[in-house]
């Protein structure tokens, strides 16, 4: 079975998204590169360096929040991040949580206004709020069955509420509305550069001055997918702070191997086992390959509000 076919499947398992199931592709492209070394190039479902109204990546969150709304595993969607001089626990998601400590990068949440964009399951709003305390915080997912899960497990949290809005459409808040944006693993999804360009607008117009972006993701060397300069390209964000993590991750990647390799043993069903693998970057997937010869670089960045 193609991987294009596998996706479909699993968001087919979501009764009303099975219309939509049929939009989303999961694309294969062989690449050599002038050096003549070979690269595979996955695209799920958007085209790359193009802003198109496709909702497949999407729909695949969604999809996974129908047919596995209480998985613990799959609380946080982000690839982790491990202290490299540290022994790390695989089992508490300590990894998952200090992901989000770093791109925090020690500036104050406490009493100030928080807007956290593509929130996925809520698990890392949760985590702040209970940890800083902020005056209020807001996560925003495109997905509304991520939302509707974030509703369901945390709606208990004072000052923590979410919404459903599309990062790369006008955000449903007034200008300087914000003190913090906070952005962990998301604008790859987003489609492209015109998409994270227009993310990078509204986060300037809802943020008050001196307002920080406190963003982190996978940039491709080459340009194509995300980069930290199609944030700072419209001129209204500067990057403060830059850091290569990507050893970070890719540890994290190898502590949670195990564990993740268990939870796609016991859950997921065979023919969609190596589709998994790749979607959650397991060692031996392209993408912690990509990572690991440095063509892929995770950033995490301060951004300033110019
Ligand atoms: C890799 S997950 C990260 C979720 C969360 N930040 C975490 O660390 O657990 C990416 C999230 O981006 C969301 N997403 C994808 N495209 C989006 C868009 N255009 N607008 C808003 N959210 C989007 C997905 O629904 C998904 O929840």
């Amino acid at each position: 079975m193609s991987s294009s076919e596998t996706i479909k499947e699993i968001v087919s398992k979501c009764e009303d998204t099975k219309e939509t199931a049929n939009k989303c592709e999961v694309k294969q492209e062989t690449v050599i590169k002038s050096d003549d070394k070979v690269e595979i190039v996955t695209t799920i479902g958007d085209k790359k360096n193009e802003v198109e109204e496709d909702n497949s990546v999407v729909e695949w969150y969604n999809g996974l929040a129908k047919a596995y709304p209480d998985s613990k595993e799959l609380q946080f969607m982000n690839y982790g991040y491990a202290h490299l001089d540290q022994d790390q626990d695989a089992e508490t998601g300590q990894c998952y949580v200090q992901l989000y400590e770093q791109v925090i990068a020690g500036k104050t949440i406490k009493d100030k206004d928080i807007l956290e964009v593509s929130c996925g399951r809520g698990a890392g709003a949760a985590w702040c709020v209970e940890k800083y305390s902020p005056q209020s915080y807001i996560g925003l997912d495109a997905s509304s069955n991520v939302i509707e899960l974030c509703k369901r497990n945390h709606s208990n949290i004072k000052n923590l509420s979410f919404v459903v809005s599309n990062a790369s459409k006008p955000f449903p808040f007034p200008d300087q509305s914000f003190d913090i944006v906070l952005s962990v693993e998301a604008t790859h999804a987003y489609g492209g550069p015109k998409a994270v360009r227009q993310f990078a607008h509204e986060v300037a117009r809802v943020l008050r001055p001196n307002g920080y972006l406190l963003w982190c993701d996978t940039c491709h060397i080459d340009q194509t997918g995300s980069s930290i300069e199609y944030l700072t390209d419209g001129g209204e964000l500067i990057v403060e702070e830059k850091v290569n993590i990507t050893k970070n991750v890719l540890r994290a990647r190898d502590i949670m191997n195990k564990s993740g390799v268990e939870f796609i043993d016991r859950v997921i069903p065979m023919n969609q086992r190596k589709l998994w693998l790749d979607f959650a970057g397991m060692p031996g997937s392209l993408i912690y390959e990509n990572l690991r010869e440095e063509r892929i670089i995770y950033w995490r960045a301060v951004l300033t509000k110019k």
